[in-house]
């Protein structure tokens, strides 16, 4: 069984003993359900650091208010089990009293201009200043050395590189990269709610951001290939919230012979929302 602690005190008990003994530690924010992608990150978080803490807490400030936080998967035992068997050492579980302890509505927040304004923050207004938020509370608690967070998350990946190197947090920020299921469609929580036929078009994502960069290295004009692969997304059945290529800092591009692009798509099958991404120049999955 792996050791969890529920509390700051329990938790800086355990994060001060490996500290005197020089021990470099490791920080994997998770909201739980866990899979193979998250472990990964359990993995490369080991590769790392001597000791891994992993928390698991579903933030209820980084959801809108017609967003699934009630319904979010919640299995504390199954990943509790799954992190003792990829090597984690210690369980953060706070409570929400225990993240907010003024309340989540008198919560001190983080905003990062800009860059969570547009795509994901767009779309989803407030959500990344409550993962800006919840991420810097858990760099208080935890001071690790370094922390770990996916690819498959790109926005929010940027957000955290920028706000913890504004606000000066003295942490490595580590990207891992996107867990694939054997067809390509990126692992997520948010797969289960997917009905079977649901889950046979969501491998679409996938393909059009491949499509996307394959005409990318042709030298096509970048904003014909976004609206095209919107245009097949919404075909196959989607509603598309964006399909776009932007820069790695997401600004936007001059063109298609730039280096380092990154696609991005974000589309809803029923109710259940979607998120990917693929950096051009990366090796190909
Ligand atoms: P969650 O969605 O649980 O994801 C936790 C971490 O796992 C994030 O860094 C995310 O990018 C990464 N991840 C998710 N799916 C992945 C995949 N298929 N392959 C590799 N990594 C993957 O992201 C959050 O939680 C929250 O916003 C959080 C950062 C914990 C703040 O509440």
């Amino acid at each position: 069984m792996i050791r969890t602690v529920r509390t700051v005190a329990e938790l800086r008990a355990h994060l001060a003993a490996w500290r005197d003994q020089g021990q470099r530690i490791a920080l994997v924010p998770t909201m739980g359900n866990l899979h193979a992608g998250h472990h990964s990150l359990v993995e490369l978080a080991r590769n790392n650091a001597d000791r891994v803490v992993a928390s698991v807490f579903v933030n209820p400030t980084q959801f809108g208010p017609n967003e699934d936080f009630s319904r979010y998967p919640r299995t504390p035992e199954q990943d509790a089990e799954g992190l003792a068997r990829s090597g984690c050492d210690l369980l953060f579980l706070p409570s929400v009293e225990t993240m907010y302890p003024l309340g989540a509505e008198s919560a001190v927040r983080i905003r990062v201009p800009g860059l969570a304004d547009i795509l994901e923050g767009a779309h989803r207004p407030g959500h990344f200043d409550g993962v800006a938020t919840v991420v810097a509370r858990l760099f208080n608690m935890v001071h690790p050395d370094v922390a770990i967070f996916g690819r498959k998350d790109y926005q929010q990946l940027q957000v955290i590189r920028h706000f913890a190197k504004d606000l000066a947090f003295a942490i490595d920020i580590v990207p891992g990269a996107t867990v694939r299921e054997a067809d390509g469609l990126a692992m997520s929580s948010r797969n289960q709610y997917l009905s079977p036929s649901e889950r046979s078009q969501a491998v679409e994502i996938i393909h059009n951001l491949r499509t996307m960069r394959e005409q990318a290295a042709q030298g096509l004009p970048l904003v014909g290939i976004e609206e095209e692969a919107g245009e097949r997304l919404s075909a196959a059945g989607f509603d598309v919230d964006y399909a776009v290529i932007r820069r790695a800092d997401l600004s936007l591009p001059g063109g298609a012979n730039e280096p380092g692009l990154v696609g991005l798509v974000a589309a809803r099958l029923g109710r259940t929302r979607l998120i990917d991404n693929l950096e051009f120049d990366a090796p190909t999955p």
